[in-house]
């Protein structure tokens, strides 16, 4: 196992990711780490991320000097290779200005790090920084430089220590999965047979030991990150886990439903389904701004929840189904410490629910739970369902929300989902849906004149929903997803697609 210390850097988590993808297993733990902690898990290698210090600030967080005595190889990034300069006698330049962006490295020597790279030319990669190291260590060799910066990457291969200023885990570094991969296998000798099934395995017997026989409650949506999270704890704790799925009344026909009565099925789930649509309808009568419809349905889900959860006696733990993304989205951060102390709720409930929280896909990406969903054995349809917002439907129905405006929705939307299947389209876009506008055109049926609904199709390719960008289907799929909504939907005789990228429009409507 390789150990990476997390000196607050933005993309920590994509130091682990690089690890895995090599298939060696990696955990995170905060710089504050005992190193007697450090030493029990018998790590074969350690990571030192980057950070947003300077290693001269007063509090800034230092370096266990222990870690340099293990014996095992030590990669240090960023703030992790000023660490190592500052802790074995190199000298450090501050500097005010930070260096953000593209460098060109150029490779001044071999080394086990650049192998199967070109020693000729320069290789992109992607720096942000403020300090830098001058003047590496006694017994360091100066491997690779930038143009403003001399030691960009240092080296002692005797003891096995390796530092670079730039950042390898990041997509920008061209070679940077080649860099750390050669850290792992040729540095540090590690073998590369893990997988996302060991995480699994590994992920449910940490579960049992942290929790024992106490009992968690666990929000079910419907989609992948809840029912993953689901699984994984009722493989853990069986009947001790117990589910609550909320129906608001705003779920597609089937949403939810499908997957939950399979998770009821396969995993005799401890189920407490929910029927909150009339609660939740009626506080939306009459409310069509897109910011209070969120409030509103936020507010009704943590009311009805923190009902249902008081009729299971002595809960300990909340469970969620946070992944990466919402940790990096959502924690403004300020140092180590704000991260390890900050039990964030991304979700929206823990602030009242004063639960501990359970979090087990934390450091994970959503493709990487896709995987875990395949390695715990459950059916496509669960992994490869389309995103669905917590407001459902609320924020497809532009204006004011009523049963006949919902009932459109659905229809129309029902057409979306199954031509998507049918034309093969479902699994290569990101989301697609219908959305309803809060206008009526002008057109003809038979001999008649209507005046009626307009949906709007969205259909987006994206990866992490970031930034996306509207899908190209083929027109014979428009048409055909256009003529069935206009034709079988009562109430519709428009159907127009959405062509707008994010930024600047978002994926929903609102
Ligand atoms: P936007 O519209 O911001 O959406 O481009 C990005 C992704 O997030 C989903 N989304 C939500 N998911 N609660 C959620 O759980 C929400 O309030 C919410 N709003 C948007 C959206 O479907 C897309 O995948």
């Amino acid at each position: 196992k390789v150990v990476i210390v997390d000196y607050g850097s933005q993309v920590t988590q994509l130091i682990a990711r690089r690890v895995r993808e090599a298939g060696v297993y990696s955990e995170i733990h905060p710089c504050t780490i005992p190193l007697d902690d450090l030493k029990a898990m018998q790590p074969s290698a350690v990571i030192l991320s980057g950070g947003p210090a300077s290693v001269s600030d007063e509090d800034s967080p230092q370096l266990d000097a222990g870690i340099l005595g293990l014996g095992i190889p030590v990669l240090g990034i960023c703030y992790g290779m000023q660490l190592i300069a500052n802790e074995l006698g190199g000298s450090l330049a501050q500097s005010s200005d930070r260096e953000y962006g593209r460098a060109d490295l150029s490779l001044l020597a071999d080394s086990p790090l650049w192998d199967g790279l070109p020693k000729e030319g320069v290789h992109k990669v992607w720096m942000s920084h403020g300090d830098k190291v001058l003047a590496p260590p006694p017994g360091f060799e100066v491997i690779g430089r930038t143009k403003n910066v001399d030691v960009a990457a240092m080296a002692d291969e005797n003891r096995r220590f390796y530092a670079v200023q730039f950042h390898p885990e990041v997509h920008h570094t061209e070679d940077g999965a080649q860099m750390l991969r050669n850290f792992l296998f040729k540095v540090a000798g590690l073998k590369g047979d893990w997988s996302m099934s060991s995480f699994a395995e590994a992920v449910i017997g940490e579960l049992r030991e942290k929790i024992g026989d106490r009992k968690v409650v666990c929000g079910l949506s419907g989609g992948i990150d809840s029912t993953v999270v689901a699984v994984l704890l009722s493989k853990a704790i069986g009947d001790n886990l117990h589910c609550i799925f909320v129906d608001n009344g705003l779920l597609r026909a089937g949403e939810g439903t499908e997957v939950v009565g399979y998770l009821d099925e396969h995993f005799k789930l401890q189920l407490h389904y929910v029927q909150a649509q009339e609660e939740f309808l009626s506080k939306l009568r009459g409310v069509d701004d897109p910011e209070e419809k969120r409030k509103i349905i936020g507010r009704t889900f943590i009311e009805v929840f923190e009902r249902e959860a008081k009729d299971i006696k002595d809960v300990s733990y909340l469970a969620q189904g946070t992944l990466y993304p919402d940790v990096i989205e959502s924690v403004s951060f300020k140092g180590p410490s704000a991260v390890i102390k900050s039990h964030h709720n991304v979700g929206g409930l823990p602030d009242i629910m004063e639960l501990d929280l359970v979090e087990p896909l934390r450091e994970l990406f959503k493709d990487e739970v896709r995987k875990v969903a395949v390695e715990l054995g459950l059916p496509d349809f669960v992994i490869w369902r389309h995103p669905f917002p917590g407001p459902g439907l609320a924020i497809r129905i532009l204006g004011e929300i009523t049963d006949e405006r919902l009932e459109i929705l659905r229809q129309a939307d029902r057409i979306v989902q199954d031509e998507l299947h049918a034309s093969d389209w479902y699994r290569k876009v990101w989301q697609g849906f219908a959305v309803l506008l809060p206008l009526k055109t002008v057109g003809v049926m038979g001999d008649d004149r209507t005046y009626e609904h307009v949906i709007a199709l969205r259909v987006v390719d994206s990866v992490d929903a970031m930034t996306a960008d509207w899908t190209r289907l083929p027109s014979e799929v428009l048409a055909r997803i256009s003529s069935r909504i206009i034709n079988e939907v009562k109430g519709v005789n428009r159907v127009v697609y959405d062509i707008s990228s994010k930024p600047p429009s978002t994926i929903e409507w609102e």
